[in-house]
C-alpha cells in the first residue's frame, strides 16, 4: 500500500490510505439482549462509583461495547449536530463534492476504504475530518456556508467528545488497575466521520452500509443522528441488532484498546445493515493515539504473559487500513503466538 508524504500542515492521521472492504451477505439478526447502559454521572458519584466501575468492566470485558447515558454533553450541542449533519447530506452532490476526499487523503467527502475500481462497494456516504487535536485540521473539508453552522456545531461537540472521553480514560484505567496516565496520550487525536447509509428497497438484504469490521481506534464514540436501526454488533458469533436510544452515545472498544489490554478488554467486530424504505445517519468519533507513539500491553496488566506486540502506531494503522473491512484480521498481526 502507498501511504503519500505529508505535506506540511497535514496530519500523518488524515494521509493513511484507505482499503479493501469485502462484501458480506446480510446474516439474519435473531437475538434481542440488551446493552449494558453506563451513566457517566454515577462513575464520578461516590455513592455509586464502585458498582458503575464493575459494571463498565463487565460492559468492557463481556461486550467490549456499551451504551452511555447521562453523558453530560448539553442537548443543544447534540442537536446541533444532528440537524447540520442532516442538512450536509440533503446538500445537492455538487454542493457535497466541493469537499471531496482528495486521493490518498481520508479526509473529506466520499466512500469509505476505496482501493480499487473494481470492488464491490459498502452503500454509503460520508464525510471525514480530522478534528482533534485543533492544530491538525484541515479547513478546506469543513463545510463552511452549507449549513452556515457546520463549522461551530462539529467544533463544540468535538471537544465535548474530548470531554467524555478523558471521563471514559480515567475509569477504564481505574478498571484495569493502571494509572490513567499511561493511557492519557492514546486519544489525542480525534477522527469524526459523517455516515449516510441510503435506503435500499431493492437490495437490503444483500448489500451492507458498512461491512464487518473491528474500529482502528483507542475506542469510538457513536451518535445516531436519526433513530433508524442499522447496526449490529457480533456476540458469541451471532449478529446482534442495537436498538437506537436517541440518549446514548454508544461507545466501542477499539483495536488499541485491545491491545493496550493485553486482551482483556477485546475490540468488538461491528456492520451495519441497510434498511427499505429509511435512510440512516451517524456520527462516529474514533479515538487514536498519536501517529508517532508506540503501543503495547501496558505494564501492571501483563502480570503473566504478553499477548500482543509492540508496535508503532503507524504500523498498525497501515496494517489495518490494509486489511481493512476483513472482520478483525488486522489484529492478529498484532498477536504474539
Ligand atoms: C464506523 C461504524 C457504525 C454506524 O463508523 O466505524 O462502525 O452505525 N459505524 O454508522
Ligand atoms: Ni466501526
Amino acid at each position: 500500500m502507498e501511504v503519500p508524504t505529508p505535506s506540511s500542515g497535514e496530519s500523518g492521521w488524515s494521509r493513511m490510505a484507505s482499503s479493501l472492504p469485502v462484501r458480506n451477505v446480510q446474516d439474519l439478526a435473531a437475538s434481542g439482549e440488551e446493552l449494558t447502559a453506563e451513566t457517566l454521572a454515577r462513575l464520578f458519584d461516590p455513592q455509586f462509583a464502585e458498582q458503575e466501575a464493575a459494571h463498565l468492566r463487565f460492559a468492557c470485558e463481556d461486550w467490549g461495547f456499551f451504551q452511555l447515558v447521562n453523558h453530560g454533553i448539553p442537548e443543544e450541542i447534540i442537536t446541533n449536530v444532528r440537524n447540520d449533519i442532516r442538512k450536509f447530506f440533503q446538500l445537492p452532490l455538487e454542493v457535497k463534492n466541493a469537499y471531496a476526499q482528495l486521493p490518498g487523503n481520508i479526509q473529506g467527502y466520499g466512500q469509505s476504504f476505496v482501493m480499487s475500481e473494481s470492488q464491490t462497494l459498502d452503500w454509503s456516504d460520508m464525510l471525514g475530518i480530522l478534528t482533534q487535536p485543533p492544530q491538525a485540521r484541515d479547513m478546506r473539508y469543513w463545510p463552511s456556508h452549507q449549513p452556515h453552522t457546520f463549522r461551530k456545531s462539529i467544533e463544540d461537540y468535538s471537544s465535548e467528545l474530548m470531554k467524555v472521553s478523558h471521563s471514559i480514560v480515567t475509569f477504564i484505567a481505574k478498571t484495569l488497575n493502571i494509572d490513567p496516565k499511561l493511557m492519557e496520550d492514546k486519544y489525542v487525536s480525534q477522527f469524526l466521520r459523517m455516515n449516510y447509509y441510503p435506503p435500499c428497497k431493492a437490495m437490503a438484504d444483500k448489500v451492507l452500509g458498512f461491512s464487518p469490521h473491528s474500529d482502528g481506534s483507542f475506542f469510538t464514540l457513536l451518535l445516531e443522528v436519526n433513530s433508524v436501526q442499522g447496526l449490529q454488533i457480533k456476540r458469541h458469533n451471532a449478529w446482534i441488532p442495537v436498538k437506537p436510544n436517541p440518549k446514548a452515545l454508544l461507545v466501542n472498544v477499539g483495536d488499541y484498546l485491545e491491545i493496550m489490554s493485553n486482551g482483556k478488554y477485546k475490540s468488538i467486530e461491528h456492520r451495519v445493515t441497510i434498511n427499505t424504505n429509511q435512510e440512516r445517519m451517524t456520527v462516529s468519533a474514533f479515538h487514536v493515539p498519536s501517529l508517532g507513539g508506540v503501543i503495547s500491553p501496558v505494564t501492571g496488566i501483563t502480570e503473566e504473559k504478553m499477548f500482543y506486540k509492540t508496535m508503532g502506531v503507524e504500523e498498525y494503522a497501515k496494517l489495518y487500513m490494509s486489511n481493512k473491512l476483513d472482520g478483525k484480521r488486522a489484529l492478529d498481526h498484532a498477536k504474539l503466538l
